[in-house]
């Protein structure tokens, strides 16, 4: 690849400072040799900027553990604490750009997994591939017996929506605490699925992606760790 592209592939710069960038001496070989040449083809793990190597060159695949009060956004005009903020400042210029897998509202805490491949992506949020999300929940009002079969019943509609929801797994541990296990990812969707059956949510936390446990990444909140995809490979699908 050539070194420019390079530099603005893993974000380091836009691709018109690529030429400042060189010849600021930031950017060498693995001999130590300053490399200032835009055009030169170059391999990714024989550049070194700022003496480092190019962190996750095949790609980033990583798990954080969301604080609540984070937001799963890019915006730039911010009235909110970022999910982004929390990774790595470079990565945001990764082009490929680095993405939430799937999204957690502000007040949701828990496994939010990122990455900048776009199949992985794809892979785990389509609710064709059947990818089971776990998570936890404790409601301000009796959750209804009902809930279980109605939510499992693959026929429960959400209110403006056309389709009904894919069937979902409700196990109570008491009336106001449970965990559900959802199959895709509509909008606020756990918090609307228990507001309609008049138990509204007062805390929600994601516990599980696939076979991916929160719990065994030992990650305090706000901490992130990168994993295997590969571990995801044909995971849930049908
Ligand atoms: N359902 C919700 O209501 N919120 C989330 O963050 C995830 C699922």
């Amino acid at each position: 690849m050539r070194l420019d592209a390079l530099l603005v592939r893993y974000g380091y710069c836009a691709r018109r400072e690529a030429p400042a960038l060189l010849r600021s001496g930031r950017v060498r070989g693995r001999d130590g040799a300053n490399i200032t040449s835009p055009g030169q083809h170059v391999n990714v793990d024989e550049v070194l900027v700022d003496g480092e190597k190019i962190p996750f060159p095949d790609g980033i695949y990583v798990a954080l553990h969301k604080p609540v009060g984070y937001v799963c956004s890019h915006a730039e005009e911010k009235t909110s604490k970022l999910v982004f903020e929390l990774l790595p400042a470079e990565w945001a210029r990764r082009n490929p750009r680095v993405e939430c897998v799937g999204r957690l509202d502000k007040n949701t805490s828990g496994l939010l997994l990122f990455s900048d491949d776009g199949c992985f992506v794809h892979r785990l949020t389509s609710p064709r591939k059947h990818v089971p999300k776990l998570y936890s929940f404790e409601t301000g009002s009796p959750i209804p017996e009902e809930a279980s079969a109605l939510f499992a019943s693959g026929g429960f509609m959400l209110k403006g929506e056309k389709d009904p929801c894919l069937p979902a797994k409700l196990e109570l541990t008491d009336v106001t605490h449970g965990k559900i296990t959802l199959e895709e990812g509509r909008y606020h969707q756990v918090r609307r699925m228990l507001a309609a059956v008049g138990a509204p949510v007062i805390r929600l936390h994601r516990e599980a992606v696939g076979h991916l446990q929160l719990n065994d990444l030992n990650l305090a909140p706000g901490e992130w760790c990168s994993i295997d995809p590969t571990t995801f490979c044909g995971h849930g699908e049908r």
